[in-house]
């Protein structure tokens, strides 16, 4: 992997890397740390290749996971204070630190970038709409190269043929999976599985 070294413009991010960094990995295992920065590198190649907005891939790839360890009950306590939807009640940490993620991000690292924090926010499950960048996270975050699963070099193979094809093929083999091993499934991941590969979007 190249070594990514990315300065993110101040009215994105007004943290320098270092700091930025040192932020992010005092949240994170070493494991989970080497991923989003993985990811980083990832969003960025493909930003590169289809012409997302550069700074922002690699700033929500970097980022994407900031909330991924936080307990539950701060996930539960912050969609309580914020008023957060009251369903969210009942899903778990899967999806909490994509839409309460990017709450924190917001807070505690100073990104205010909509685009940036959608990305984020929709990372998990996907969406009906996803614009650009929040496609390329997605799809980023499933093909990182540490990924290894039976299916990964499809993945990979439809992402370098388009985003779209990319989101098709995670959403498809995401909801199989979940399928297989009988677990309850978020109605918005169905949502995306309808909008993306019933539809043929
Ligand atoms: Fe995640
Ligand atoms: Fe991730």
């Amino acid at each position: 992997m190249k070594n990514t070294n990315v300065e993110y413009a101040p009215q994105l991010v007004a943290l320098s890397r270092t700091e930025l960094l040192a932020k992010i990995s005092a949240q994170l295992s070493a494991g989970r740390f080497a991923h989003v920065q993985r990811v980083e590198q990832t969003a960025i190649e493909l930003a590169q290749k289809y012409g997302v907005d550069v700074q922002r891939a690699g700033l929500a790839g970097l980022v994407h996971d900031y909330a991924k360890q936080r307990s539950d009950s701060e996930f539960k306590q912050i969609i309580r204070q914020q008023q957060f939807d009251p369903d969210l009640l009942t899903a778990n940490n899967g999806i909490w630190h994509g839409v309460v993620g990017a709450y924190l991000i917001e807070r505690e690292l100073g990104i205010h970038d909509q685009q940036i924090l959608n990305a984020v926010r929709r990372h998990t499950v996907g969406a009906v709409e996803m614009t650009d960048l929040d496609q390329l996270i997605f799809v980023a975050d499933f093909i990182e190269p540490g990924r290894d699963f039976p299916g990964v070099d499809q993945a990979r193979a439809a992402a370098a043929e388009s985003l779209i094809a990319g989101v098709r093929f995670e959403v498809s083999h995401t909801l199989k999976f979940l399928l297989a091993k009988q677990v309850k499934i978020y109605p918005k991941t169905i949502d995306t599985y309808n909008a993306w590969v019933a539809q043929k979007k």
